[in-house]
């Protein structure tokens, strides 16, 4: 596959961020008001955000009727994406910022470094939330290579800088290899959100997009009872044959093939 063929990506539309048109459309005409009504009117204009602790425990919530049955991957995934426009990335940072942070020894591969968080409640004991919370602190040369995934979800928010971010569908699994087929090719700022299912974009691949990047990340493992909790499986694109309908047989490979290759220069 060649970077010629990243053009039948389609970027992510506003849907994906939690913005329809209307919506979009909206918002503007409310500013367009507000400058005309005057600068104190816009400073008094209310805050739909919600507060850091609260969306901390929705994920929660959100993860508990995952793993319940009670909601599909593609409805967690929807409220996941609409959830990410009713934060501030500075809010929930500071809360990461009370939490408690282990930090993890650096991979030997080419990848970020992860830090798990637990946050903790009003007297500072870890709180119960059902999904595992992670910061992933890329360098500027830090890459996650592209890669598969069973039996879990996971969203991922820019916190810092920006990525470029590629997904695709798995649509089988064949004998050392999946097929694929690319489904988004974008750049993601401060306040987006990538996600993935078994269903959509079950393939995600992260670059830094000009500089150091942090994504914080929700993983809700072990939602196929009786399955293993996760299984997560690099791949090589690039490598695949193309076939038709823009599918591609994508080879799997070990993850430090994949990081030998999958530079932040590809
Ligand atoms: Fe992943």
């Amino acid at each position: 596959m060649h970077e010629a063929d990243w053009d039948r990506a389609q970027p992510a539309g506003l849907g994906a961020f939690g913005l329809d048109r209307r919506g979009f459309a909206g918002a503007g005409l409310a500013a367009f008001t507000l400058a005309l009504l005057g600068r104190e009117v816009a400073a008094a204009a209310p805050q739909k955000r919600m507060a850091a602790r609260d969306w901390i425990e929705r994920q929660g919530e959100l993860a508990r009727a995952l793993k319940g049955g009670q909601i599909a991957p593609l409805q967690w995934m929807a409220e996941a994406e609409r959830l990410a426009g009713e934060i501030e990335v500075a809010e929930l940072m500071a809360e990461v910022g009370r939490s408690q942070i282990t930090q993890q020894a650096l991979p030997p591969t080419n990848d970020p470094r992860k830090s798990s968080i637990r946050f903790l409640d009003a007297e500072g004991a870890p709180r119960k939330l059902g999904y595992g919370a992670a910061l992933f602190a890329f360098e500027p040369h830090n890459v996650i290579t592209p890669h598969g995934h069973r039996h879990m979800v996971s969203s991922h928010l820019v916190v810092e800088g920006a990525f470029r971010v590629r997904n695709f569908d798995r649509l089988e699994d064949e004998e050392g290899a999946m097929i694929i087929r690319p489904t988004r090719d974008y750049i993601a700022a401060i306040g987006q959100l990538s996600a993935m299912t078994p269903d959509r974009d079950n393939i995600h691949w992260f670059v830094p997009s000009g500089g150091k990047a942090m994504t914080f990340d929700v993983i809700i493992s072990g939602i196929d009872p009786g399955e293993a909790d996760y299984d997560i499986e690099a791949i090589d694109p690039l490598g695949g044959t193309m076939l038709a309908d823009g599918k591609i047989r994508a080879p799997k490979i070990g993850f430090e093939a994949a990081s030998d290759k999958y530079t932040a220069a590809v």
